[in-house]
């Protein structure tokens, strides 16, 4: 089969080629999917320039153990395992795996669901990192109550898309921050105000907030922290820092000075569950939440997209139609 491979870390425009590998084969308590579509993220990015280098203990020091990204994938089943009762070959999904820029994946049938009737596999392909991070993040992390006031910092992009219409749909009164040419996109998704960070500075406004989700993350905690009332949460959620250590250094300053002061800082990792890829169908299904997809790519055009997934600046998911 062909898939996108790399052999070494570096930009993934360069190191990443379409190839011909062997194709997975389903163990007896996984699903063989063929991929029709496969979303883009950060990580991707992140994995394939095995920075921050402290990530390289865990993938490989020099060069990748492992040379396919990807975790979002849309597609069909073509084999069970002996063991799997929930799917069978024919069924359409979505779901998280891993090494999705493939023609082929295997995947635990708990980390997938049915693909809802009406979206297509490219809108399916984005919904399981970014989906994921916002409902945890929204209903789990903040436990968001209805009326309450949210700011969701990066409204626009793969995460910020999903976590506006899931904040809404959870009741709350949602400001999306975002630039320019995201403005009208994220007042279609429901935000009942929109502040545009290239003319107004979020954290020197007189509002205040019950919840801040925040993609960015290049404010101070205490800047930040000036607009959370005083019961609030404050999710930073940006990966971005610096070569070494990314983004672990604000984790930590995050956690230690949280439980010093009255509102929640609450950093926190997403992870892969079938009851939340349920939710996200249903609400998908039913029409309260519809994945914004800003740019698609060939398979062979991999390494584009991951570079795109890794800007900063995606509108919606970036995802590989294979
Ligand atoms: N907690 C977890 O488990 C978890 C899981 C996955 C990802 N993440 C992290 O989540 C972050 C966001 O992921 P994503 O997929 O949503 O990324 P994305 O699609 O690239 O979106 C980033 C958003 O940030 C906005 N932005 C960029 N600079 C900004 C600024 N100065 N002020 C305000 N907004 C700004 C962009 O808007 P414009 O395009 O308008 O600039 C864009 O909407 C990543 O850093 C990733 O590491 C966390």
């Amino acid at each position: 089969m062909k898939a996108a491979v790399h052999h070494e870390y570096g930009p993934p425009e360069v190191v990443i080629a379409l190839e011909d590998v062997a194709e997975p084969e389903a163990g007896d308590r996984d699903v063989l999917v063929r991929v029709h579509a496969a979303g883009a993220n950060w990580a991707d990015w992140s994995m394939t320039m095995g920075m921050p280098y402290i990530m390289r203990a865990g993938y490989g020091l020099r060069a990748p153990r492992k040379g396919i990204r990807g975790t979002d994938v849309a597609g069909v089943v073509t084999e069970v395992g002996a063991q799997v009762t929930a799917l069978r070959p024919g069924d359409e999904v979505f779901g998280w795996g891993t090494a999705t820029f493939a023609e082929y994946v295997s995947v635990p049938p708990d980390h997938l669901v049915t693909k809802p009737t009406a979206t297509t596999f490219e809108h399916a392909a984005g919904i399981a990192m970014a989906g994921c991070v916002a409902l945890q993040a929204m209903r789990d992390v903040a436990k968001l109550r209805a009326g309450q006031k949210v700011l969701v910092n990066g409204a626009s992009g793969g995460i910020g898309s999903f976590a506006v219409q899931i904040a809404k749909a959870l009741g709350a009164e949602v400001t999306g921050v975002c630039s320019t040419p995201n403005i009208e996109l994220v007042r279609s998704l429901g935000a009942d105000h929109v502040i545009d960070y290239t003319v107004d500075e979020f954290t020197e406004g007189d509002e205040r907030y019950d919840v801040i989700l925040d993609m960015a993350d290049n404010r101070s905690l205490a800047e930040r922290r000036r607009v959370v009332n005083r019961n609030g949460t404050l999710i930073p959620n940006s990966g971005v820092g610096g070569p070494w250590f990314g983004s672990v250094g604000r984790i930590l300053g995050a956690r230690a000075v949280s439980p010093f002061v009255s509102q929640k800082l609450r950093p926190f990792l997403s992870i892969a569950k079938r009851e939340d890829l349920e939710t996200l169908a249903e609400l998908i299904e039913g029409g309260t939440v519809t994945p914004v997809v800003g740019a698609t790519y060939p398979l062979a055009d991999a390494g584009a997209a991951i570079a795109h997934a890794g800007s900063g600046h995606a509108q919606g998911k970036v995802v590989i139609v294979v």
